[in-house]
């Protein structure tokens, strides 16, 4: 299993999936999760809603992943997975975030995937600390019972470039 860190636009990443930092409704929103639905296109909204709903506007409870195609993005695959928001970290927000990671991991599993791409999961508009996110997201693909060829840990920036690295060097 080869961890690579690369600072990109996620949507352009041609990985066999990349995977969205959703919230439970997988209706779209901002950040990742809007710049994934745009370069989509309105399928994957289709595609999402299709998807069955766990609880009245649930469709992917927190710590969980869906799978859709990625239509119009050069990525076959999306997985769209949700992470906790963080509230100080004494929530339980740890081991939710260490599930996405996991979930999405088995998902690419079932499907035999040579490559998958992650963002920063949480590490914007839910507040995780960048520092702490990355290094639940590099320890938990490490510890996995099972990863693809490769993985990709996409940042959107050098800070958060920079906090892969350190967790990947640690
Ligand atoms: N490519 C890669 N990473 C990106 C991109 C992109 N195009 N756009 C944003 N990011 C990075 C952010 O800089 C951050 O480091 O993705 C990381 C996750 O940030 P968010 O997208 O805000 O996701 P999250 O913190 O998990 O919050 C999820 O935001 O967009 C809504 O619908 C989403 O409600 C959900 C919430």
């Amino acid at each position: 299993m080869a961890l690579e860190v690369i600072e990109a636009d996620i949507t352009t990443l041609a990985v066999d999936a990349i995977v969205n930092a959703a919230n439970e409704s997988l209706l779209g929103g901002g950040g990742v999760d809007g710049a994934i639905h745009r370069a989509a296109g309105t399928e994957l909204l289709a595609a999402c809603r299709a998807l069955p709903e766990t609880l009245p506007g649930v469709r992917c409870p927190t710590g969980e992943a869906r799978l859709t195609p990625g239509f119009g993005l050069p990525a076959r695959w999306v997985i769209h997975t949700v992470g906790p928001v963080w509230h100080g970290g004494a929530s339980g927000e740890p081991a939710l975030l260490a599930a996405c990671y996991r979930a999405s991991l088995a998902l690419a599993h079932e499907l035999g995937l040579d490559s998958v791409a992650f963002p920063a999961i949480s590490a914007g508009v839910y507040g995780y600390p960048a520092s702490l996110a990355a290094q639940v997201a590099v320890r938990t693909v490490r510890d996995a019972p099972w990863a693809p060829p490769q993985v990709v840990f996409c940042a959107f920036g050098q800070a958060m470039a920079g906090h892969y690295r350190d967790a990947l060097g640690a």
